[in-house]
């Protein structure tokens, strides 16, 4: 992989808080997981029933971004389809930036980890042949994605979560914000944490550590992530010295409702793939003229086209039309979204749906090789928090959960293979500690977040210019001088400094590449430039008292 390395651009402290481990509660497990998405939960499955296993989540186990997975999962299962072709696809929403050896892994791996979902209960939708259904989503050149209604992440997870469960090895701590990966000379040796409040620090100490705490949707203020998607898992890697790659691809999804009451309910890519057609105000299709796929083009190239017509007909959004499908189709096919519709007064049998994009998955994150080992001994990363280049410049749709699933495996299986060191490794307790003075000061953090999402959404969006990265950058300068060196004392201040740190990054590696490539488009640049471009720009953390 090549690569066009940076220094980090926020300079920023190791810790967060103040602790020592001498006088630290502590336990120590063999594996530590943070995040309970489909990534983190499957993780923990896949390790060996002798290893003991903790999962912490900030909020409660059913809260993160793969349980709103609608769409479903992309595997390779129609006669007609090869996972060679799952490969092409997959390089060619990606505009040239994935990296072939993790999606090979991706691909090959795909049908064994649906099979394994099966085998655990997972109800996915199946033809009268009893064989698993397969839908259409954009790029996709075949029928490929299996699913449960439109509701097929929250299916995965509801059953992931009650296996996980009944294992005794596996112990789950929710409301367990993750501050900070302990590190010693380099190689992590668990996880800083705290209660809700900020107030009860406790150190978790695992020879394996994983982050699958999710992406960074909520640096923006029009998102379709929860609450809990602030990015915490790259920035406190960034800050242990881990690298962090291809942070300016961020990917906006192209069909969120757009009403007054809710603009962040997203209307799967799956109602395209079954034919539903956009239009603009005047009721005229116009997807034809940006894209020879249309409707069911890459999904930049579809938000991208959106957010063009909306700017030139001045619009709030568009329209998404299956109103040639029946009542009864869209009840059975698309039950959430259809009552979420109709709660909002629009029959979707009858009424256009009104649309328009909004940021929805982070293509960069913590830098991973294809075994999902990050540049620190001991830490690993999986799912959105991670980049292993399967992704490149752009998701290709449904790839997401499957990433999940076929890393989280993996890392079961380094957990099994070297089981022998893990447990030698038993009961160590580094001597850790962060004595730096903070200052006590009231912030209205939440304000503040509020202003960042506002500049990032409107200055680091679908369309970016070297002006409008350069100004967003002084609004992050400016609310991180606010915030330098007071004392983060609960977890929303936490967050607002995660977020910061993120920010900056996401913005200095959209103003380094001068070019338009997947869901990066600088109209400053608007070609993609395969002679003189970056490959991969990668940020690492630079710890300064580890
Ligand atoms: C969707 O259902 O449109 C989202 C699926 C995905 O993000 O891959």
């Amino acid at each position: 992989m090549q690569e066009y390395m940076i220094e980090g651009y926020l300079k920023t402290d190791r810790y967060l808080v103040n602790f020592n481990t001498e006088d630290l509660p502590s336990e120590f497990f063999d594996v530590v997981i943070i995040g309970s998405g489909i990534a983190g939960v499957y993780t923990a499955l896949s390790c060996p029933r002798n290893t003991r296993v903790l999962i912490i989540t900030k909020e409660s186990i059913e809260i993160n971004n793969s349980v709103l997975a609608q769409g479903g999962i992309a595997v390779s299962l129609d006669q007609n389809d090869s996972t060679d072709l799952h490969f092409k696809d997959t390089l060619y929403a990606g505009a040239g930036l994935c990296d072939d050896t993790a999606v090979k892994a991706l691909v090959t791996e795909a049908a064994e980890n649906i099979a394994n979902l099966c085998l655990y209960g997972v109800n996915f939708d199946r033809d009268s042949h009893r064989r698993l259904s397969l839908t259409r989503e954009g790029a996709h050149s075949i029928n490929r994605i299996i699913h449960t209604g439109d509701a097929t992440g929250k299916e995965v997870c509801d059953t992931l979560v009650s296996a996980v469960s009944c294992l005794d090895n596996v112990v789950i701590k929710e409301q367990t914000f993750a501050i900070d990966i302990l590190t010693e000379k380099g190689e992590c040796k668990g996880v800083l944490t705290t209660n809700e409040e900020g107030t009860e620090l406790v150190a978790y100490y695992a020879p394996v550590v994983v982050c699958a705490s999710g992406g960074y949707g909520r640096l923006y203020s029009k998102t379709t992530n929860p609450e809990v998607a602030t990015g915490d898992g790259a920035s406190m890697a960034y800050r242990a010295g881990a690298e962090l790659m291809d942070l300016e691809f961020v990917q906006f999804h192209p069909t969120v409702l757009c009403h007054p009451e809710n603009q962040s309910f997203l209307i799967s890519e799956a109602v395209r793939g079954e034919g539903a057609v956009l239009r603009n105000h005047k009721g005229e299709r116009f997807m034809e003229q940006y894209h020879p796929l249309k409707e069911l083009a890459p999904r930049d190239v579809v938000s991208r086209a959106i957010f063009q017509e909306m700017q030139k007909n001045n619009i709030s959004h568009v329209f998404l039309d299956i109103t040639h499908k029946d009542k009864e189709f869209l009840e059975n096919r698309f039950p959430t979204i259809y009552s979420k519709c109709l709660s909002y007064g629009i029959d979707m049998s009858k009424d256009y749906i009104p649309v328009a994009p909004s940021q929805h998955y982070s293509m960069g994150g913590i830098k991973t090789d294809e075994w999902a080992n990050t540049n620190i001994l001991g830490f690993y990363a999986v799912g959105e928090a991670a980049c292993n280049g399967i992704h490149g410049a752009n998701r290709l749709a449904s790839n997401s959960l499957l990433e999940g699933l076929v890393f989280g495996r993996r890392i079961g299986k380094i957990v099994k293979e070297n089981l022998d060191s893990i447990k030698i490794r038993e009961g160590f307790k580094p001597k850790i500690k962060n004595d730096r003075k903070y200052i006590e000061k009231e912030i209205d953090c939440r304000s503040l977040i509020k202003r960042l999402q506002s500049v990032m959404n409107n200055n680091v969006g679908i369309i970016r210019t070297k002006e409008s990265l350069n100004e967003a950058m002084e609004t992050v300068m400016e609310i991180s001088s606010l915030v330098e060196g007071v004392n983060a004392s609960n977890v929303q201040m936490i967050e607002l400094k995660n977020m910061l740190i993120l920010s900056a990054q996401v913005i200095k590696a959209a103003l380094t590449r001068k070019e338009s490539r997947g869901a990066h488009y600088r109209s400053d640049y608007p070609d993609t430039d395969d002679i003189n471009w970056l490959r991969n720009i990668v940020f690492r953390g630079e710890p300064n008292n580890d």
